[in-house]
């Protein structure tokens, strides 16, 4: 087991115990982290499942495929360290990692 913390655009914190090998969207979505819409189930066409990732913790990740950074973009999510959390596996690694969220998801 590992942790995240979500933290809201208003700074409420939800600290999760966190499955490795599930997405990040999938320990949001089955802990009942608000924020986290994931529409399309992970499949990496809705858009809602957005975070923001600090610098010091993009370096331990694999970086955005071609395909997530089209679909954060076309969102117009400029938002330094945007991702899909649907696209980031959780990794023993990644134990304690803290990530924001948007005020709000939208949807493609
Ligand atoms: S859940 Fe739809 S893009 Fe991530």
């Amino acid at each position: 087991m590992a942790t995240i913390t979500f933290i809201e655009s208003d700074g409420t914190a939800h600290a999760i115990e966190a499955k490795c090998g599930w997405s990040i969207m999938e320990n949001a979505t089955k802990n009942g982290v608000p924020g986290i819409v994931a529409e399309c189930g992970g499949s990496q066409t809705c858009g809602t499942c957005r975070i923001y990732v600090s610098a010091e913790w993009q370096t331990k990740m694999d970086s955005p495929t071609a395909d997530e950074v089209s679909i954060i973009e076309f969102a117009e999510d400029r938002t330094p360290g945007a991702r899909l959390s649907c696209q980031i596996e959780m990794k023993e690694h990644l134990d304690g990692l803290i990530v924001r969220m948007p005020e709000k998801q939208y949807s493609m």
